[in-house]
């Protein structure tokens, strides 16, 4: 049997760190809420100019390397991103361009924070088949041009921050290490808990200068839905995760879960009866980089050398949609 594997990982944020200090400026808020609220104590922002592909080429040119091959040897793309370059065409598009590679397929995930699980399911059943050999998978945000930094979008503007991680997924032949599975959902009724009223393409025109006015272009949150859904969902996908495939919470080295918030992650461990520990956290450094914040994680814990090989790792996620899921890794 084949199975895929992460053959080479990589991420990259932007240099400009904004801690919480810097947004109390902009709107009323402070360091203590938000730190006790979310556990995030400074996140990235790109500069003006900077496009969610060219952190994401960043980031994929590092896990091109690291998978110790070349970007010609790439051979599809899958970008997953809530904050696209332009409303089309595709961001895998540009990063194919960027990259300075042949007409590989490119494809857009629109999973927001599960984005990166749908899209790693998406490449492990592609290698699969035999259909390609290195797929390069990219979470990428620029997050920080689309948050309103006034007091009227302070709850939402605090949570997250711009960044890009990637990793390659091709075949290996051996059995017990890869992707060991993948557990995806949607529960498409809950969409406006978490979202963004403008584009709406029923309206004709789709977008009016009072929609401006309105600040309907900015996203908006019901926070303790989102948290309530969150944390009911993760525990259910780590158990169900587990049970299906024959494992107990002690054989997870690490979970690595979306960085949307400390508090959310630190319920769902408690409710599982699992150390805390065992939940790795950068939200600290880097707030929720939504698409990229699991990747973004998985690269620093191979970076600082805490991963060996063997070692069973549970990937899960929950965000807006809603949207949730689990990937099951034997490093
Ligand atoms: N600074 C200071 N005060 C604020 C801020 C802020 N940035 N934002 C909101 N407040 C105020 C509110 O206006 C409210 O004031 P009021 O009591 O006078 O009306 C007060 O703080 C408390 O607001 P709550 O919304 O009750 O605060 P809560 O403790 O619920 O925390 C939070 C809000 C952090 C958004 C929480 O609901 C949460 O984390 N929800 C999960 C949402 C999430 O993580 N989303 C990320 C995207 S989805 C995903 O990735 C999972």
């Amino acid at each position: 049997m084949i199975r895929s594997v992460i053959s080479g990982i990589g991420s990259y944020v932007p240099p400009k760190a904004v801690t919480n200090d810097d947004l109390a400026k902009l709107m009323t808020t402070s360091h203590e809420w938000i730190q006790t609220r979310s556990g995030i104590e400074e996140r990235r922002f790109a500069d003006e100019g900077v496009y969610c592909s060219d952190l994401a080429l960043e980031a994929s040119k590092k896990a091109i390397e690291d998978a110790g091959i070349t970007k010609d040897d790439v051979d599809f793309i899958i970008l997953a991103t809530l904050s696209p370059d332009h409303h089309f065409p595709g961001t895998g598009c540009a990063l194919q361009d960027k990259l300075g590679i042949g007409p590989v397929g490119a494809l857009d995930v629109r999973n927001q924070c599960t984005g990166f699980l749908y899209s790693l399911t998406v490449a492990d059943a592609l290698v699969r088949t035999g259909a390609y050999k290195n797929i390069l998978v990219v979470g990428a945000e620029v997050h920080s041009s689309a948050l309103n930094f006034t007091d009227e979008g302070r709850s939402v503007a605090v949570l997250f921050g711009d960044g890009a991680a990637a990793v390659i997924v091709s075949p290996s032949e051996e059995e017990d290490r890869g992707v060991l599975y993948t557990e995806l959902h949607a529960e498409g009724k809950y969409a406006k808990a978490l979202h963004l009223d403008i584009w709406d393409i029923s309206r004709k025109p789709y977008l009016t200068a009072e929609d401006l006015e309105k600040g309907q272009h900015w996203p908006a949150m019901d926070g303790g839905t989102v948290f309530k859904h969150a944390i009911i969902r993760l525990v259910e996908v780590v158990e169900h995760t587990l049970e299906k495939n024959g494992f107990t919470k002690e054989d997870v080295k690490y979970v690595i879960p979306h960085q949307a918030n400390m508090r959310i992650n630190q319920f769902v461990a408690d409710k599982l009866k699992m150390p805390r520990e065992k939940f790795l956290h950068n939200m600290q450094k880097y707030g929720n980089t939504t698409a990229a914040s699991i990747p973004l994680l998985l690269d620093e814990t191979y970076r600082q050398g805490m991963l060996n090989r063997g070692d069973l790792l549970l990937l899960v996620g929950f965000g807006a949609g809603f949207t949730w899921g689990s990937a099951l890794l034997r490093w």
